[in-house]
C-alpha cells in the first residue's frame, strides 16, 4: 500500500560533543536536535519556527543526511534514510534539496552561475552539454534572472543579493526535487526583495501540483504563515508545539508560541490595542547547560512546581501536540 506521507521523523537526535578543557568533567553535549517526531504529507507544506540556535537547520541537515544522527530515524518513501548505502542514498539525492540558510557560502566564488548550475546537472542527469545550455537558459528564465544570457558569464559577487538567492533556488530545483527545505530563506535579504523571492518559491510550490513536499525554516511566524500549512515550533532543541499555522497563530497553546505570536506586527492598530504583548523574560539558557524539567520554565510566566524538574511530554489539544504541563 502507498504510504501517503512523504517525510517521517521518529525520534530524532543530534548531540554535538562540546570540547572540553585540561581539567574539565564529563563530557558534554549540544543538544541541538532532541527527540523531534513528525510526519508530513505528500505535497504538504511544513515551517519551522524557533529562535536563534534552537536547532532548526540541524533538523534540516538530518532529515537530508547531510550529517548523521545521534539516534531516530528519516523515512523518505518508506525507507529509512540513514540505512541506506552510497548508491542508494546518491539516487535520492536529486530528490531531496535545500535552499542554505547564507546565499553567499552556498555558492563558489569561484564559479560562474552557469558553471554552478551545469555542475549539478551533469552529476545527475545524463543530459547533452546542448540540452543542459538550453535547461540553465529555462531555469534562470523561471526563477526571474532574465534575460538569462545576461547571467551566465556572471559569479556570484556580480549579482544582487537577490540575484543570488535567486541561483540558489535555481540550483535546488534543477532536478525537480520532491522534498526542498528553504532554510531561512530571505533573512538575509534587504526588506525590498523578501515578497518576490517569497513569491517565486511559492509559484514554484504550486507548480508541482502536489509533487513537491516544502519545509521552511524561519525564526518568522509571519513569514511560515504565508508559506506553510503546518508549522514545527522549537525551543532549545525540542519541539514545543505542532499543528496547523492558522490554528496556532489564532490560540497559542505552549506558552513560548504564545510569547512568539504576541511579538508579531498588527497592521491594524485597533486589534493591536486589544492585544496583550507578553513580554519575555530572562536570556536564553544555555544549550550545553540547559535547564532541568521543561527547557522554557525559566522564561515562563505559567511555571508550575513540576515544571523545574520533569520533562512534559506530548499531550494532544485536538488536531495539535503541545508539551507543556498545562495541557495535562
Ligand atoms: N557542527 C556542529 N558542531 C557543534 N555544535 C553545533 C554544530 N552545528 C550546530 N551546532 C550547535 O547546535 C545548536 C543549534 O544550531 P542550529 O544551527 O541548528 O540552530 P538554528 O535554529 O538553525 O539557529 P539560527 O536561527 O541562528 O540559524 C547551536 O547551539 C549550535 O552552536
Ligand atoms: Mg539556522
Amino acid at each position: 500500500m502507498e504510504s501517503h506521507f512523504s517525510l517521517k521523523v521518529i525520534n530524532l537526535k543530534k548531540y554535538f560533543p562540546v570540547s572540553r578543557g585540561f581539567f574539565a568533567g564529563p563530557q558534554k553535549y549540544v543538544k541541538a536536535v532532541d527527540n523531534i517526531s513528525f510526519v508530513v504529507e505528500k505535497g504538504g507544506t511544513l515551517g519551522i519556527v524557533g529562535e536563534s540556535g534552537s536547532g532548526k537547520t540541524t533538523l534540516a541537515r538530518l532529515v537530508l543526511r547531510l550529517i548523521e544522527p545521534t539516534s531516530g530515524s528519516v523515512y523518505f518513501d518508506n525507507k529509512n534514510i540513514f540505512e541506506l548505502n552510497k548508491h542508494e542514498l546518491r539516487r535520492l539525492r536529486p530528490q531531496m534539496q535545500m535552499i542554505f540558510q547564507d546565499p553567499m557560502a552556498s555558492l563558489n566564488p569561484r564559479k560562474k552561475v552557469k558553471q554552478i548550475l551545469a555542475q549539478v546537472l551533469k552529476l545527475h542527469t545524463s543530459l547533452s552539454s546542448e540540452e543542459i545550455h538550453e535547461r540553465i537558459l529555462s531555469l534562470l528564465e523561471k526563477v526571474g534572472l532574465s534575460p538569462p544570457e545576461l547571467f551566465l558569464e556572471r559569479y556570484p559577487h556580480e549579482l544582487s543579493g537577490g540575484q543570488r538567492q535567486r541561483v540558489c533556488i535555481s540550483r535546488a530545483i534543477a532536478l525537480n526535487p520532491r522534498l526542498l527545505i528553504a532554510d531561512e530563506p530571505v533573512s538575509a535579504l534587504d526588506v525590498s526583495v523578501r515578497g518576490q523571492i517569497i513569491k517565486l518559491l511559492l509559484d514554484i510550490y504550486n507548480e508541482s501540483r502536489g509533487d513537491m513536499t516544502y519545509i521552511v525554516i524561519s525564526h518568522d511566524i509571519a513569514l511560515i504563515k504565508s508559506m506553510c500549512k503546518n508549522t514545527l515550533v522549537m525551543y532549545l532543541g525540542r519541539m514545543v508545539e505542532l499543528g496547523e499555522t492558522d490554528r496556532i497563530i489564532e490560540s497559542p497553546l505552549h506558552p513560548y508560541t504564545k510569547v512568539l505570536i504576541s511579538a508579531i506586527p498588527i497592521p491594524d492598530p485597533e486589534s493591536a490595542r486589544e492585544r496583550k504583548r507578553i513580554p519575555i523574560t530572562g536570556e536564553p539558557p544555555s544549550l550545553i547547560d540547559p535547564p532541568p524539567g521543561c527547557h522554557f520554565h525559566p522564561r515562563c510566566p505559567y511555571v508550575m512546581d513540576k515544571c523545574r524538574t520533569e520533562t512534559p511530554s506530548y499531550f494532544q489539544v485536538d488536531d495539535r501536540l503541545v508539551s507543556c504541563f498545562l495541557y495535562e
